[in-house]
């Protein structure tokens, strides 16, 4: 089964994903490989046990370079060998509760290292396209109900937030200064948060600490029930991504130097605890409603709601979510009981992660969503 989107343009592309042995960056190799690409990722390990990378077969799939993107000689060699037609970068340490631990660690991977690929990239001279992803959490929150818009004000009170400001800043820094007057090398900034989907083991991130602790039959402490988040499932925003890095290769004066919000639909916010309870219905074998327990934490601070104006991606780009909350949590929570309950194979893994792409595109052709032709 071979997906043929965006005009066809990455089939026999040379694609770097950085990031990708994480959650979001294995997801989207998958994708791109199915679409006829030919990927190389630049990670510097294998960031959880289980992976999705590993699970379905990537690591054996995917042209794989182990380095670190604080490593400016790395990553120029790495620009330098592939010359890469597009590059998607998400290499970051991208866990909130890791940056309070280790907030230099999250300031020099997530602002130095986007230098640092901005910097090797000024030594192309060939055609390339490239995806920054970075977070909604770029905005300063000042916790309002309305969206975002790319034109808010960039902040972040906690390290992981003002990481993601600052990598932001720093790529339209570099972008006005060496790459605005150039029409070879087009880049763009992507901004999205609150990813939820099959194959995400990362610590402290709600899904995976429910699935962990179910498989072993455990109960799961939940910090916060009534956060309300917009959850939004992770092929919605890798869509965005793969629709900005085709635009910015077919049509580069529209999109190159701009930031594009990729958030879930305005009505998409749910509590914690009713995303659990949803889960739940969705492991089968064990009653999962019942491995739950509430156990309050506020130690420490967490930002409020925030959410995206997408209007900016639906106007320039034609894009839009496409997944309802309820269609988010079936795709979610059928793919860890496929994982747990079946115990497949990577093959069979792999064919059933891409099969849940088709679905998703399937979905979107259903509801005439414009970026899918
Ligand atoms: N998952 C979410 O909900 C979410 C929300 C908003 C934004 N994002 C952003 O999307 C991107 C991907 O997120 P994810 O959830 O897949 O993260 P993840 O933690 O699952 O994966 C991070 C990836 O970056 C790599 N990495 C980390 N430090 C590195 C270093 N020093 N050198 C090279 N590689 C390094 C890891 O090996 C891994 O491949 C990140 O930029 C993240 O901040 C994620």
């Amino acid at each position: 089964m071979a997906l043929t989107l965006f005009g066809d343009i990455y089939r026999n592309k040379k694609i770097i994903v950085t990031g990708n042995t994480g959650f979001k960056g294995s997801w989207l190799s998958a994708w791109l490989q199915n679409m006829g690409a030919q990927v190389t990722g630049f990670s510097d390990r294998i960031p959880t046990e289980p992976s999705f990378y590993v699970a379905t077969g990537l690591d054996k799939q995917v042209n794989q370079v182990w380095g670190d993107i604080r490593d400016l000689a790395a990553v120029t060699q790495l620009i330098k060998t592939v010359k890469p037609d597009f590059v998607f970068h998400l290499a970051a340490q991208a866990l909130v509760k890791q940056s309070l631990q280790d907030p230099l660690e999250t300031f020099t991977v997530n602002a130095i290292g986007t230098g640092n690929l901005l910097n090797a990239l000024k030594e192309v001279n060939h055609p390339c396209s490239v995806v920054f992803i970075t977070s909604d959490k770029c905005y300063e929150n000042v916790e309002w109900v309305w969206g975002y818009k790319e034109t808010d004000r960039l902040g972040g009170k906690d390290p992981y937030s003002a990481s993601k400001a600052a990598a932001e800043i720093i790529f339209h820094s570099f972008f006005h200064t060496y790459f605005s007057k150039q029409d070879h090398i087009r880049m763009a900034t992507a901004r999205a948060g609150n990813v939820i989907g099959g194959g995400d083991w990362a610590p402290d991130r709600i899904v995976p600490d429910c699935i962990r602790k179910w498989s072993v039959n455990e109960t799961v402490n939940i910090r916060r029930p009534n956060s309300t988040r917009p959850w939004q499932h992770v092929l919605e925003p890798l869509g965005g991504y793969l629709l900005l890095g085709a635009q910015l290769a077919s049509d580069p004066k529209k999109v190159h130097g701009e930031s594009f919000n990729f958030g879930p639909p305005a009505n998409q916010d749910y509590k914690v605890g009713e995303l659990i309870m949803d889960l739940a219905r969705y492991w089968t074998g064990t009653d999962a409603a019942k491995l739950i327990n509430i156990d309050e934490d506020h130690s420490f601070y967490e930002a409020g709601l925030l959410k995206l104006n997408t209007d900016k991606a639906l106007a320039m780009l034609k894009w839009q979510p496409c997944l309802n909350y309820g269609e988010t949590m079936q795709l979610t929570g059928e793919w860890y009981d496929y994982f747990y309950k079946n115990n497949p194979d990577a093959f069979s893994l792999h064919d059933f992660s891409l099969q849940q792409v088709k679905l998703f595109l399937q979905l979107a052709a259903d509801k005439h969503l414009q970026w899918m032709y």
